[in-house]
């Protein structure tokens, strides 16, 4: 019989990866509490024009990568329906939030999401037919400062704390900015003449691009293309006073808090909702899929999609490609090491290892608890593959109280009374 597989594009995470994923979401969902932001969980299928409307007919996402099906109708009551995968997750939060009427308190909505999103994409390292996002969407009537440029700002500085306390290194962030619709209407007028004379030469996307969204050129990867698209008007050029203010606002800010930027003006995102600003941050460890997180502000979504004037600004990050980052970090594969293994030597020493493991685990530290039958070049080694360090237990130790600590890292072995063993693996965990 032949063996059923998972799915092209999809994937099983098995313990050893759901914990540094757990990991993930914690200090997310803690980072976000710390800037008062809820959780929103929205339905994993929408209707499809929900998307059509949002992210666009003529970008990628919908044209081609998106999981549709017809949901015939199985009563009277019930209509035959286009169903969507959803391929992101803004169009959903955006629509709850005008399904709920979450603008007329007059508040601002922080929300924040984590979960799984489908697109048809051809899998690759960091690209996958499921995914999963971890994003937030910061929204409201114009009365609650949701239009600020600050709003901006603080979401990029969330970001930048995230990314450190994830312990994620060495990112770039991109910024840009699209303007207001008309601003991008007068560019998408620039590029059409800009391209007339040349688009014969660029590749058969470029041509369909050139003639139903100029725009999306600018997202064009061919290198034979690249020469040509280098010679284009740059979109800051077509903003007008007010959006040219907004932007030197939110970067302006930026800087007062000390978040390091690039700007990138062929940043325009594969989503057509956005406006104002956008913003990538790439990581170079990822390869040709290195971006980590994208986003930007959206201050028309709520009306393309029938509801009030509701700005809004957000992002989302690859929660897939964070644990891409993190496993070729150094730094990130000890932090899930348990801080001891205790290593007891002999078997009528295990209660009072299993006492010690208590103790230590009561402090707050990880610890691996060893088995006194095996030798002690076997706890070495089962010590050396899950923590940091390995405490030895032996008969001497149990009556003197002072224990044997030999801590991986450093190869260092050191006598620790027990009543400082807590706080000396404490420390070691810094290293
Ligand atoms: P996006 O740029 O399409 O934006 O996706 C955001 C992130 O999701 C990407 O930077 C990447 O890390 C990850 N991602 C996208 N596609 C895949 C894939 N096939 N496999 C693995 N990871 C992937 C959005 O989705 C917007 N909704 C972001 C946003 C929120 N804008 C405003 N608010």
């Amino acid at each position: 019989m032949t063996i059923i597989k998972a799915v092209r594009g999809t994937r099983d995470l098995l313990p050893a990866e759901t914990a540094l994923w757990n990991r993930i979401e914690t200090t997310a969902r803690q980072v976000f509490a710390r800037y008062n932001f809820g959780e929103i969980r929205t339905p994993l299928f929408e209707d499809t024009a929900l998307f059509a409307r949002s992210v666009g007919e003529e970008t990628d996402i919908v044209s081609k990568e998106m999981y549709t099906w017809e949901d015939r109708a199985r009563a009277q009551s019930e209509k035959t329906q286009s169903l969507t995968l959803r391929p992101e997750n803004t169009a959903g939060v955006v629509r709850a939030y005008i399904e709920h009427g979450l603008g007329e308190s007059g508040q601002l909505q922080k929300l924040y999401y984590i979960g799984p999103q489908f697109r048809r994409e051809r899998p690759q390292k960091g690209r996958y037919r499921q995914f999963s996002q971890i994003g937030a969407e910061v929204i409201g009537p114009p009365s609650s400062g949701s239009e600020s440029p600050l709003r901006d700002a603080e979401v990029l500085e969330m970001l930048a704390t995230l990314l450190d306390e994830l312990g994620i290194t060495g990112w770039t962030l991109e910024l840009n900015s699209v303007g207001s619709a008309a601003d991008r209407a007068r560019y998408n007028d620039a590029l059409r003449a800009a391209l007339a004379p040349v688009v014969g030469q660029m590749c058969v996307d470029c041509q369909r691009r050139a003639v139903t969204n100029p725009l999306r050129v600018l997202d064009c990867k061919v290198p034979a293309d690249q020469p040509i698209i280098d010679t284009l008007p740059v979109i800051a050029d077509s903003l007008d006073g007010a959006s040219r203010a907004h932007f030197a606002a939110v970067t302006a800010a930026l800087d007062a808090a000390g978040v390091a930027y690039t700007l990138n003006h062929r940043l325009v995102r594969g989503l057509d909702y956005y406006t104002r600003t956008t913003f990538e941050f790439t990581h170079g460890g990822l390869g040709a899929q290195n971006a980590l997180l994208g986003g930007g502000r959206y201050d028309g979504l709520s009306e393309a999609i029938g509801g009030p004037k509701a700005p809004g600004i957000g992002f989302a990050m690859g929660e897939d490609r964070l644990v891409l980052t993190l496993q070729a970090l150094e730094s990130a594969q000890k932090l899930l090491k348990a801080d001891a293994f205790i290593a007891s030597l002999g078997e009528t020493l295990n209660p009072a290892a299993l006492a010690l493991a208590r103790e230590l685990r009561q402090a707050g530290l990880r610890i691996e608890l060893g088995e006194g039958s095996f030798r002690l070049k076997k706890s070495f080694e089962a010590a050396d593959k899950s923590a940091r360090a390995i405490v030895i237990l032996g008969e001497d130790e149990l009556q003197s109280g002072i224990l044997t600590v030999k801590t991986f890292s450093t190869g260092a072995q050191t006598k620790v009374p027990r009543a400082e063993l807590a706080a000396f693996l404490n420390n070691g965990s810094q290293v």
